[in-house]
């Protein structure tokens, strides 16, 4: 039945975001172990915003580069492909997320400064830990959130409701989305990511970051997803309505081999790389 109301609700959004076929084809070249430097080039060129910021990127001081990158296949090569795919993703997203989303009492720009804290720290995370692929992590950190975007609109319907059940019920926001719609925003996110055919550890990054312990594909990456969200929640960054901060889940504890009293050190240096943000905001 909850799966019902989500499909519906899903195939019935007008606004549910299309990934540009661009993009698509950007994430095929970074995937694909045959296409060269030249493959990915090419496509960049194709859009202009994106050529500029990757040769913004490369020439800003956090990689310290001594001689002037003026050309898409240097960056390629100096950046790799994997924080190509992040840069073109982010910036294909980043329209998606400026927007107010008032059912969560976010200011407009406000989802996306916090997607942003929440990718750079997964991204961090995922290195501390020693997890094989940290772009995978920052672009699960971006989009754990997305679904928010899709279900403002019922939430706001709902407002009422759902505040009542926060401020009376002594549940949290995400538990009371559930209870009075079916279903949470990071399910909606999942199905977001799945309509984008993005691999399926991704799928559930997004669609299990409340509850990394039902994770089956890459408990890993969910747990460091799970565990950047909370940071990002308590740091707070824009909270909005759903800033209630969210319990470390002891099973993503464990998976990362953390111990909750590494948290505290954890926090802290999240917050350092965040004051540093301006460095790397793309
Ligand atoms: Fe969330």
């Amino acid at each position: 039945m909850k799966d019902a109301r989500i499909e519906h609700i899903v195939a019935r959004v007008k606004d549910m975001p299309v990934l540009p076929s661009r993009l698509n084809r950007i994430m095929d070249i970074t995937e694909d172990p045959d296409s060269t430097v030249e493959d990915l080039e090419g496509e960049i060129l194709l859009d202009q915003s994106l050529t500029s910021r990757i040769l913004r990127l490369a020439n800003s001081a956090h990689y310290g580069y001594p001689r002037k990158i003026d050309t898409i296949s240097q960056a390629v090569i100096l950046l790799g492909f994997q924080t190509i795919k992040s840069m073109a993703l982010a910036s294909t997203v980043n329209k998606m997320m400026t927007r107010e989303l008032s059912g969560y009492a976010l200011a407009k720009d406000a989802l996306w400064t916090q997607s942003q804290t929440c990718a750079i720290i997964s991204r961090y995370i995922a290195r501390d830990v020693g997890f094989g692929n940290p772009e995978k992590a920052y672009i699960g950190g971006l989009l754990r959130d997305i679904g928010k975007t899709i279900l403002n609109h019922y939430v706001d319907k709902e407002y009422n409701a759902i505040s009542n059940r926060v401020k009376f019920g002594k549940v949290s926001f995400l538990e009371a989305e559930e209870e009075i719609l079916g279903f949470n925003h990071a399910q909606v996110g999942g199905r977001i990511a799945e309509k984008w055919n993005f691999p399926i550890e991704l799928v559930e990054a997004i669609g299990l970051h409340h509850s990394p312990e039902r994770s089956t594909e890459d408990p890993k990456l969910v747990s460091i997803v799970h565990i950047a969200d909370s940071i990002t929640m308590m740091i707070g960054i824009s909270i909005g309505a759903d800033g209630l901060t969210y319990p470390f889940s002891p099973f993503a504890l464990h998976e990362l081999g953390y111990d909750p009293k590494d948290m505290e050190q954890l926090i802290s240096r999240s917050h350092d790389l965040i004051v540093d943000m301006d460095s790397f905001n793309l």
